[in-house]
């Protein structure tokens, strides 16, 4: 197994562009299963997450192509074909490795009429059921069993019903989205989730011949049609939200001066007055956004909240920011009832922070110290990575493959960045000092 050795304690600056949304892209490939025929997908982030997603296709019988990139075409291009489906089943092994295979449910429902499905189950940051996935889908007419770990859906016909989801789960609106799609009749998505990811999965289906209104929005209106077709133009994943806050939060751990280009800012407004409370100054363009925080941060507390509020997955992350803060901050977790993973590590670092429930009161230090840390999630795993990059001396993150599930070509974009990193097999050594910084890219000026 790889390890990421980083030698801290260097100010990061310059561009760096921003990858596809995994969180778009996942069920954008899933929902090509909807309509036979062949699918092009442009923007697609090269990550571990998307390989399980293409065999999970590939098991269902849909082959699918990553185009190797050049002239004129899109970066991250992956052509699929649905036209055959063989088998009906997201299996054991690869819902264990990533949990969004449960998305498979609602297109292979409404396309085939039976799904077999093997349940998540919990994982790092909480139990994470599956209910209010099936409470929508059986308002549209499936039968569920539960047998040996599986979940078994049938449907002869889906048809459209009010729905009302207790909380504004993300994959729980997708799934339940994606069946409705092919309902007879009209389906209402009440309290549906927010986040941008559901919107470009709503824009994705729509360009299938779906009838789609109210994405963005907390009630989603779908008129089913009796078929979808692969959409003419290919569809190009929304940037990524969370990649994107990752970069732009090293700007306030190493008091740096950090753009993010290829970026939706719109997708970023809730992190702006967080950034600027901080101290750091904010600016942005059409598809770019600039971080500059020269001084040491200011402590800014946070409580993660459904789109538009605070992601929970950028939580990890501004707490590594807060623990080199002047000052106490509260971080409140309120989606997740186990997403605190990283403050263990953290304090192997050096950071002071207490946790109580679903609260971590963090007191900022005037610097941290690396050590060797690992992690049990992927947004966890960011965190240490932006602690590990302004503590002095060398960090040695472990269980590198959280990381590649999320965050594509890190160790190159960090590098452009100013960051001295490498990517290393576990027992290779680097000895403190040793890791060269990359040749400054002359393209550096920001905005
Ligand atoms: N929940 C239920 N019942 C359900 C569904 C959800 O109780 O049927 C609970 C969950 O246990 C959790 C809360 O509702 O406490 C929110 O979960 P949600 O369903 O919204 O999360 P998700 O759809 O499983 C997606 C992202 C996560 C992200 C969350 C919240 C994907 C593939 N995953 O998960 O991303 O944290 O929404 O925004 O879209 C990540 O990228 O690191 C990641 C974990």
């Amino acid at each position: 197994m790889d390890k990421l050795v980083i030698d801290g304690g260097y100010r990061l600056s310059g561009r760096v562009p921003i990858s596809g949304a995994k969180n778009a892209a996942l069920p954008i490939l899933i929902a090509t299963l909807l309509a036979s025929g062949q699918h092009t997908i442009d923007n697609v982030p090269e990550l571990v997450d998307i390989s399980t997603t293409l065999s999970l296709l590939g098991r269902i019988g849909c082959p699918s192509l990553v185009a190797e990139p050049g002239g004129s075409q899109k970066r991250g291009r992956v052509v699929i074909d649905t036209t055959r489906i063989a088998f009906r089943e997201a299996p054991y092994d690869l819902v264990r490795k990533m949990r969004a295979s449960v998305l498979a449910l609602g297109p292979l429902l409404a396309r085939c009429g039976e799904a077999r499905v093997s349940l998540p189950g919990g994982c790092a940051i909480g139990v994470r059921p599956i209910d209010q996935h099936l409470k929508g889908l059986e308002a549209l007419g499936c039968r569920f069993e539960l047998t040996g770990g599986y979940v078994h859906g049938r449907a002869d016909r889906l048809v459209g019903a009010e729905i009302h989801l207790d909380f504004p789960t993300v994959t729980g609106t997708e799934n339940i989205l994606m069946a409705a799609v092919l309902a007879d009749g009209v389906t209402r998505i009440h309290n549906a989730a927010k986040e941008p990811e559901v919107a470009d999965l709503a824009r994705f289906l729509r360009s299938m011949g779906a009838r789609i209104e109210g994405e963005g929005t907390s009630t989603l209106t779908i008129d089913g049609v009796p078929a979808l077709r692969p959409s003419r133009e290919p569809h190009s994943v929304l940037p990524d939200r969370i990649e994107a806050g990752t970069y732009l939060t090293a700007a306030l751990t190493t008091r740096g001066d950090i753009t993010v280009t290829e970026v939706d800012p719109r997708t970023l407004e809730v992190l702006v007055p967080m950034f600027q409370a901080a101290g750091a100054t904010v600016s942005s363009g059409e598809d770019w956004m600039r971080v500059v925080c020269d001084e040491r941060p200011q402590a800014v507390s946070v409580e993660t909240q459904p789109h538009p509020g605070f992601p929970t997955d950028m939580q990890a992350q501004w707490m590594a920011a807060m623990t080199l803060a002047a000052g106490t901050s509260v971080l409140r977790e309120t989606i997740f009832e186990n997403r605190f993973m990283h403050v263990p590590e953290l304090m192997r670092l050096g950071a002071e922070i207490q946790t109580r429930g679903n609260e971590s009161v963090v007191e900022g230090a005037p610097h941290l110290t690396g050590a060797t840390v690992m992690a049990t999630d992927l947004r966890a795993s960011a965190s240490l990575v932006l602690a590990g990059l302004a503590a002095q001396g060398q960090t040695q993150l472990l269980r590198l493959y959280h990381l590649d599930r999320g965050y594509a070509r890190l160790v190159e974009k960090l590098g452009d960045l100013g960051a001295r990193v490498v990517r290393v097999a576990d027992d290779v050594s680097v000895p403190v000092g040793s890791i060269q910084a990359a040749e400054p890219s002359d393209s550096r000026a920001a905005g």
